[in-house]
């Protein structure tokens, strides 16, 4: 006799963001059905899912919106009383620590309450499901390289304070309440589908708009920052990898290499034959009250546990974010001359 098993159903805050789509895109490969809460605003913010959206209408659809906000409580307890999902990836936040020093408090609410309020939404509702936290090496803050899970926290920021308190409620209900709940301690990952305020994604569109002669100078702040960049479509798959491991426990997803800001911008713009020097400028208002020196992670115990191990590396990922944003530019630009030229 064939089994019918119904697929298993997930549910991404945050879908519309970076991480949120690639780890749509992922579940939906496997099988999933996918269900998404996004905000309601007055222009559209789904650009980055569209391309996976079809007619909510048609049979067989398997990825489902729903209008909601970390801030409202009640509005998560209904959702995950109705759709019942085996899987929570909590991705949304107010992810921009530069912005977190100008909206400390509003940073609190989302990015710290609000994984409180998803977690004792699905208390209340009784669900026995698996829950993902969306932890960041920004917690680690002033703690020098390498980190790892042992490693103490020293956050720098109002965003860095926030996701810590998520991290540990996370452990909390995990040790309170016996739910398999994991914190993923992620470090910097982009791709081009990374925020244009992000310094790597600063960077890439400007190398791309600099070399088609569209703009001549790139402000910045500080050159001398260490990070540890990976790709964002690799550190979606190590979220999914700790909800099917056998217990739950938390982990560093990282690639364990260092590069400064300065030599991102290297890398960025001699992919397309520039000298950065002649275009970056230094402007203050970029600069953090406190900064975060430098985050390498070794995440051993992804690498043991769960067989995760990180692929394309910071000069790899400086060229595939260049190009995409080359690419970008020329589409526009066919665009304004169908649109524009050719009318
Ligand atoms: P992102 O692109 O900034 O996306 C953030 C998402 O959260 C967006 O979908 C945003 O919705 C949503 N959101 C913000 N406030 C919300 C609220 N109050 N209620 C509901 N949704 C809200 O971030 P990302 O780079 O994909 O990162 C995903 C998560 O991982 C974040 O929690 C981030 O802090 C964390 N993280 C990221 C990195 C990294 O390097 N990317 C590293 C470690 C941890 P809108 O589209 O409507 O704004
Ligand atoms: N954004 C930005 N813009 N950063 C700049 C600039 C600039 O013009 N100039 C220098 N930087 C430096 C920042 O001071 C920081 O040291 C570094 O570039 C990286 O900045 P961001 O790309 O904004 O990322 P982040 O490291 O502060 O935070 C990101 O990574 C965290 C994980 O460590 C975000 O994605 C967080 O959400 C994430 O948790």
């Amino acid at each position: 006799m064939v089994e019918n098993k119904s697929p298993k159903k997930a549910l991404i805050t945050g879908i519309t963001g970076q991480d949120g789509s690639y780890l749509a895109e992922l579940l939906l490969e496997k099988g999933y059905e996918v269900h998404g809460i996004i905000r309601r605003a007055s222009t559209f913010n789904t650009a980055r899912i569209d391309h996976l959206f079809s007619d909510p209408h048609e049979e067989g659809t398997k990825l489902f919106l729903h209008y909601g906000d970390l801030s409202d409580g009640s509005r998560l307890v209904t959702l995950l009383e109705s759709i019942r999902p085996d899987e929570v990836y909590n991705l949304a936040a107010q992810s921009h620590v530069r912005v977190s020093f100008d909206e400390p408090e509003y940073t609190g609410n989302s990015t710290g309450l609000g994984s409180i309020r998803l977690l004792e939404a699905i208390r209340m509702v009784g669900l026995d499901c698996r829950y993902y936290q969306a932890s960041s090496s920004e917690m680690f803050g002033a703690t020098p390289p390498p980190q790892n899970e042992d490693t103490v926290f020293y956050p720098r920021s109002p965003y860095g304070a926030a996701k810590l308190y998520s991290y540990w409620v996370t452990r909390n209900y995990r040790e309170g309440y016996g739910m398999f709940a994991v914190n993923g301690i992620l470090f910097n990952h982009e791709s081009p589908r990374r925020g244009e305020t992000f310094v790597t994604r600063k960077i890439t569109r400007a190398v791309a708009r600099i070399k088609a002669g569209m703009q001549d100078e790139l402000f910045m702040g500080n050159l001398d920052a260490v990070r540890d960049w990976g790709y964002a479509p690799e550190y979606v798959e190590a979220m999914w990898m700790m909800l099917q491991h056998d217990t739950p426990d938390d982990y560093v997803v990282s690639t364990g290499t260092d590069y400064t800001v300065r030599d991102f911008l290297q890398l960025s713009f001699e992919h397309v034959g520039l000298d950065w020097e002649k275009y970056v400028k230094f402007d203050e208002r970029y600069l953090r009250p406190t900064e975060v020196d430098a985050l390498v992670g070794d995440s051993s115990r992804a690498r043991n546990a769960l067989g995760w191990v990180p692929k394309v590396l910071t000069p790899e990922l400086a060229q595939i974010m260049v190009d995409s944003d080359i690419k970008a530019l020329e589409a526009e630009g066919t665009h304004y001359i169908d649109k524009v030229v050719k009318k």
